[in-house]
């Protein structure tokens, strides 16, 4: 039960929703969960991960690449489609542990027919280029079907037409499409090979955009007719090469056939969840919306290329130009980490392969080193606007500081770098370019910092910090704070190059001409101003001033909206001039440095923000989870969870400002879902070299069950309400110590098991496996 997502019946009210939540995905392509019949007006989407392009002077956004799967079907002259059907029963389920989407439907004809339509389709994790499909017809009475299926080239676009010149062609039964991006002039093509269950009439048609197959069945009562689609999605630099080898791909994928293709697709799922499934006894809520929201992380995970990222909508369409921001750092890198540390290197790498991009970003303000993009795509050059949003009350862009103003995303492109090192001992990222990328962020501070003579120290000004309803603010804890962990590990970087890698550590210092950084980096450590808890009342002031706004209540500030999609930020926003903020701001920096702070600093901030934090953005609830789990607020803690972990199953987010679609999934909420559970709930925290776990579970769970990967080390973990179980892989290479509640030791040799009860007593098995 717990793998299912399902619905009956259908509301075209939620086919937009219903589109991310039954989303299918491989980290290259992400396939919508719309259903067969439906078009671009039902935002039907082949999102690309990589492959962006740019119409006019309008936003740059990924390409939807003809669908594949577009099938309809005509039962004697009249046309089959939910969105027409005055009389149909319908069901749709999305086994999220094998990634298959299916539906049944029964369509009641006018002419008294009952047609029954069975398709079951996955976007293979095996092979990243095809979707596969499967579709069964069958009616009560004896008619004429007519199928159409083929590519639908005609796709849903933000801000497109993103493929012009479209060619159809056949080749010996596969059809495709081919056709070319606007801007890079890239090759886009879908190859479509299909293997019919009885021998059926079949001709082809082609207009503009299209090309399909037209299959005429001559249908006997209660006799089922099938067919299976093999779809290949490519893109690349030559058209003809890129068509011939979607094509070639087809037909290796015919002769391998359905049942094959499905069982490798499997055995590939099979293995994500043995690294990252989370158990939970006792809340079936909560283990499902947990698992629903790692289903979600897997399917836009880049397995294969270290050249993109996970936007911050995922796959799930256009959205948000299909940039990644700070979101892959700081909110899904920790689960990758944890569980697939090879997809973390990946992401962590894109930022390597970026760093031109966030050279130019720097160097155009003015700048040295590196300031990475805001809102980054296959270059790294800044694909957010200078006016991002637009005021819904005069209609015109309003100017936004993200792009300019939001310097903390160095800082967590550096963060991200150096936390992939610390939880994999692997160095190959720092010396492929890892080492390089983070010198690059810290100089970028250096240049960005001021130095303040009468006061004796460096401060940083004229900034964005996470709440970007307070744009510009001079000295953000959050930023300070993590531009000071930026330059400690550059600092730390240098230091272990040059006594592991001298001849790297010379290299790189000659190529960056490093010389007079390092002591400016020594100098901008020592004194970097990272504003501290006030005396009294232990907050910590969120950036300077900000304790003197306006400190209204969040549900007095909702009076005075007048428009329910108006912007809070910006020059004239409601909460520019007040205490509140969009999301987790100076709470976020207590978790990210948790060890730093105490308890009481930690709830007195917690507290204060709090009832202050709009959470307009998906980024914020998780991080209240995890801080409200640190202090012992566990009721707070699973409040805020849920929030995040159901997002994308509810689908209760905005979907639309003004007549721009801006729903799709929500994969930094689904990352922070994770984080909450297992670096909230199960209070596991790796740093400097020690495994700590500190529980605190809800009251409802009755234990979490979860795999670990620290160091290139496996274990297994199990926290009940009164125990902590720690097995280690018979493959590890070494005895790890865990602390758990801060006093009670725990080494697990290689193959063993060790348990800790309530009372602190330890037990071990000492037996393998
Ligand atoms: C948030 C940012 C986030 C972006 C993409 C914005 O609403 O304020 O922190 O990076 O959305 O998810």
């Amino acid at each position: 039960m717990s793998w299912i997502v399902e619905e009956e019946g259908f509301d075209p009210g939620r086919v937009t929703t219903n589109g991310n939540k039954y989303m299918l995905g491989n980290g290259a392509i992400g396939y919508r969960g719309t259903l067969e019949e439906f078009d671009k007006d039902q935002l039907t989407a082949t999102t690309l991960a990589g492959l962006y392009d740019k119409v006019g002077d309008q936003w740059r956004e990924p390409i939807n690449a003809p669908n594949g799967l577009s099938t309809r079907i005509v039962c004697d002259g009249e046309p089959l489609s939910l969105l027409t059907a005055n009389d149909a029963t319908h069901k749709q389920t999305l086994n999220i542990r094998n990634a298959t989407f299916a539906r049944e439907t029964v369509f009641l004809t006018a002419s008294g027919n009952r047609i029954e339509l069975r398709t079951q389709r996955f976007v293979s994790m095996e092979r990243l280029d095809l979707i596969v499909m499967k579709v069964e017809i069958r009616c009560a009475n004896n008619c004429d079907l007519l199928v159409h299926t083929g590519i639908d080239g005609d796709v849903w676009d933000i801000n497109g037409p993103h493929l012009e010149q479209y060619e159809a062609a056949e080749k010996e039964g596969v059809i495709g499409i081919s056709a070319i991006t606007h801007e890079l002039r890239r090759t886009v093509a879908v190859a479509e090979g299909i293997v019919t269950d009885g021998e059926f009439e079949q001709a082809c048609l082609k207009d503009d955009k299209t090309i399909k197959r037209a299959i005429s069945i001559k249908c006997a009562a209660g006799v089922a007719y099938g067919f299976t689609k093999f779809v290949s999605v490519r893109f690349g630099e030559d058209r003809e090469s890129v068509s011939d080898e979607a094509f070639a791909s087809v037909r290796s994928a015919v002769s391998v056939g359905y049942e094959e293709h499905l069982n490798r697709h499997e055995r590939q799922w099979e293995r994500k969840w043995e690294q990252s499934d989370v158990a939970i006894e006792g809340d079936e809520e909560a283990q499902f919306a947990l698992r629903y929201s790692l289903y979600q992380l897997h399917i836009i995970a880049p397995t294969a290329s270290e050249r993109v990222s996970i936007p911050a909508r995922g796959l799930s369409g256009q959205v948000y130009k299909g940039a990644v921001f700070w979101d892959t750092e700081m909110f899904m890198l920790p689960f990758f980490l944890h569980s697939q540390p090879e997809v973390a290197r990946n992401l962590v790498m894109y930022r390597v392969h970026t760093l031109d991009g966030a050279r130019r970003k720097a160097a155009e303000y003015g700048y040295r080193g590196a300031y990475y993009a805001w809102e980054s795509q296959d270059t790294g050059d800044d694909a957010c606007t200078l006016f991002n949003i637009t005021d819904v009350f005069t209609n015109r862009p309003m100017r936004t500081y993200f792009r300019d103003k939001q310097v903390h995303i160095s800082a967590d492109a550096a963060y991200g770098i150096w936390q992939y090192y610390e939880f994999t001992g692997d160095e190959s990222v720092l010396l492929e370019g890892g080492a390089e990328a983070i010198l690059e962020c810290a100089r970028f501070f250096y240049s960005y910092s001021y130095y303040k003579d009468e006061k004796l120290r460096f401060e940083i000004l004229d900034v964005t910090g996470p709440d970007e309803y307070h744009e510009r603010v001079n000295n953000n804890a959050f930023t300070n704070a993590l531009v000071a962990k930026t330059i400690e590990i550059a600092l730390r970087t240098l230091d272990l190059l040059e006594v592991k890698h001298p001849d790297e550590y010379r290299k790189l210092m000659e190529k960056l001409d490093y010389g007079n950084d390092l002591a400016n980096l020594i100098r901008l450590f020592d004194d970097l101003y990272v504003p501290q808890p006030e005396a009294d009342s232990l907050v910590i002031e969120q950036f300077d001033g900000y304790s003197k706004l306006e400190d209204v209540d969040l549900a007095s500030l909702k009076t005075r909206i007048l428009n329910k999609n108006e912007y809070l930020g910006g020059g004239n926003g409601l909460a520019t001039s007040t205490q509140i903020l969009k999301q987790a701001d100076v709470v976020l920096m207590l978790h990210l440095f948790k060890g730093r702070y105490s308890r009481e600093v930690k709830r007195a901030n917690w507290e204060y923000y709090e009832p202050r934090t709009e959470h307009g953005s998906s980024l914020s609830s998780c991080i209240y989870a995890l801080v409200a789990s640190d202090i012992g607020y566990a009721d707070w803690a699973y409040k805020y969870f849920l929030r995040t972990a159901t997002i994308d199953l509810t689908g209760d987010s905005k979907q639309y400002v003004g007549t721009l679609y801006i729903g799709g999934t929500h994969p930094a909420a689904n990352g922070g879902a994770w984080m909450a559970a297992i670096l909230g709930f199960a209070g596991v925290h790796y740093e400097d070299g020690v495994v700590r776990i500190n529980p605190s579970l809800p009251e409802q769970w009755q234990s979490i069950a979860f795999p670990l990967r620290i160091r290139g080390q496996s274990f297994n973990v199990r926290v009940t309400r009164n125990e902590v179980f720690i097995r280690a892989e018979a493959g590890n290479r070494s005895a790890v110590t865990f602390l758990v509640d801060g006093v009670h030791e725990l080494a697990v040799e290689p193959g063993t098991s060790e348990t800790l009860s309530a009372s602190g007593q330890e037990r071990g098995d000492g037996l393998a496996g």
